[in-house]
């Protein structure tokens, strides 16, 4: 049987399973790739003290990993982009294929990556940057791909997906939810790039070059977090007949790509409002087929390690062609054109007329009122002379609902804290 040999750098979480899996000499793994795979060395700069594994070379400087000759596939799971740029880059020039976890470097990097790949005829690996242990890179790159993708919309981010869970099922507010998501080791202790929708958005970017054949450009992808939602707006989008989560979204329409990753509210009766937890999945929506789906753990050394080992089985079979992402006629969009329904949550003051206020101001937007809460429970609203207004939207754009917010809150009536949100809807 013939061998691959592979290089390892980074033995955390995800590199320190992957590192397991393949020293068990596993017979599920070499029977899939038709070939024994065999880690031959580990890059770890705390050296021997990095993991306890025996029979294995590890070596404290990782360049040495990608120089080294007896290797076929290198594999990087330290994280981060520079070190791990440089080291992809070497192994590439040095003739090695490459396997990653890393959604920053192939959001950053990714265009110089594939492209140096393709001049090489090497392979490049990275389905476990996005969802884990779900299969979504493969389903776009594969599985999908006789047909034309209309959009995608993903929930992408464990963490926050958790979060969002805890505070409407058990009506946690959003620092409580937090913390549970830091005991149970499902959120970093530093969880700022999850939070604030980066790590959505980098994947995101990934899956909508995939989808749509544009070149990576992260800064093309508007997002946000979850950091500034209020458990008052999971209240009220639950009596609305939704649900709140973190949905990353890339369409195509013209020729023009958006992606983006936003709060957004979703309908009680679609897939993506019952994905609980810290659970990930992806609807991607094609023409002729219409939607399929994907849900599985996006995060976690055994799933994300299933995702880098299912790369080093292709890899050895030769079938991970570099993604071509230069489709000519498609373009990142100036602006985000796309319209979706709109919540908005104005804190107004308690006096007649307001209403009839608000209501014109949207008659004169020329965007219709499709529901109007306005509860009498003083108790939602720190302000005694303040009540909570919320108003579903016919679809708007989001600089129109910008400029509308905007317009709101000069009203002197409306208090500066307004909240507005989309409204996804899977039947485009
Ligand atoms: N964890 C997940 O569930 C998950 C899911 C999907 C994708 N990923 C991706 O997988 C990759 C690895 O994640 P992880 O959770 O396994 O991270 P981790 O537990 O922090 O492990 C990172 C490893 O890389 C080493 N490392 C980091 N920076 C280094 C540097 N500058 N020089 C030398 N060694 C360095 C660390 O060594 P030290 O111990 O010496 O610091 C550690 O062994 C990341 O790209 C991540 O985004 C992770």
């Amino acid at each position: 049987m013939e061998t691959i040999r592979i290089g390892l750098c980074g033995v955390g979480n995800v590199g320190g399973e992957v590192a397991r899996r393949l020293l068990s000499h596993d017979s599920l793994l070499n029977s899939a790739a038709g070939t024994e795979l065999k880690l031959v060395q580990i890059g770890a700069r705390k050296g021997k003290g990095a993991i306890s594994l025996d029979n294995v070379d590890i070596r404290t400087d990782l360049r040495d990993v990608v120089a080294n000759p007896d290797i076929d596939v290198f594999v990087e799971l330290i994280g981060g982009v520079d070190l791990a740029y440089e080291l992809v880059t070497d192994a590439l020039n040095n003739g090695k294929h490459v396997v990653t976890a890393n959604k920053a470097l192939i959001s950053t990097h990714g265009n110089e990556i594939f492209k140096l790949a393709k001049e090489k005829n090497l392979q490049i690996g990275f389905e476990a940057s996005v969802a884990g242990g779900t299969p979504v890179i493969k389903a776009l790159r594969e599985g999908l791909v006789a047909n034309e993708v209309s959009w995608f919309a993903g929930i992408l981010n464990g963490t926050s997906n958790y979060i969002l869970s805890d505070m409407q099922m058990n009506g946690a507010q959003f620092s409580e939810a937090l913390s549970k998501a830091q005991n149970l080791g499902l959120a970093e202790s530093d969880p700022t790039l999850d939070i604030n929708g980066t790590d959505a958005a980098q994947k995101a970017s990934i899956l909508a070059s995939l989808a749509f054949g544009v070149p990576l450009d992260f800064s093309n992808v508007s997002f946000t977090g979850i950091d500034e939602l209020e458990l008052i707006d999971l209240n009220f989008a639950t009596e609305l007949g939704y649900t709140i989560k973190h949905i990353a979204y890339g369409e195509i329409e013209n020729s023009e790509v958006t992606v983006s990753a936003h709060p957004t509210l979703v309908s009680n009766e679609s897939i993506l409002s019952q994905v609980g937890k810290e659970m990930n999945a992806l609807e991607i929506n094609c023409k002729g087929i219409g939607s399929t789906v994907y849900y599985g753990p996006g995060a976690g050394p055994s799933p994300t390690a299933s995702a880098v080992l299912a790369d080093l089985v292709d890899v050895s079979k030769g079938s991970l062609a570099c993604p071509e992402l230069n489709k000519e006629s498609n373009v990142y969009s100036k602006e985000d054109k796309k319209v979706f329904a709109r919540y908005f949550r104005l804190l107004v003051k308690d006096e007649p007329g307001v209403i009839a206020k608000i209501s014109s101001l949207f008659a004169e937007n020329n965007l219709s009122i499709e529901a109007l809460i306005q509860h009498e429970d003083r108790n939602k609203s720190d302000d005694i002379n303040k009540v909570p207004v919320v108003i579903v939207s016919g679809p708007v754009n989001d600089a129109s609902a910008d400029k509308i917010s905007k317009s709101l809150i000069d009203l002197d009536e409306v208090d500066q804290h307004l909240k507005q949100y989309r409204i996804h809807s899977d039947k485009k």
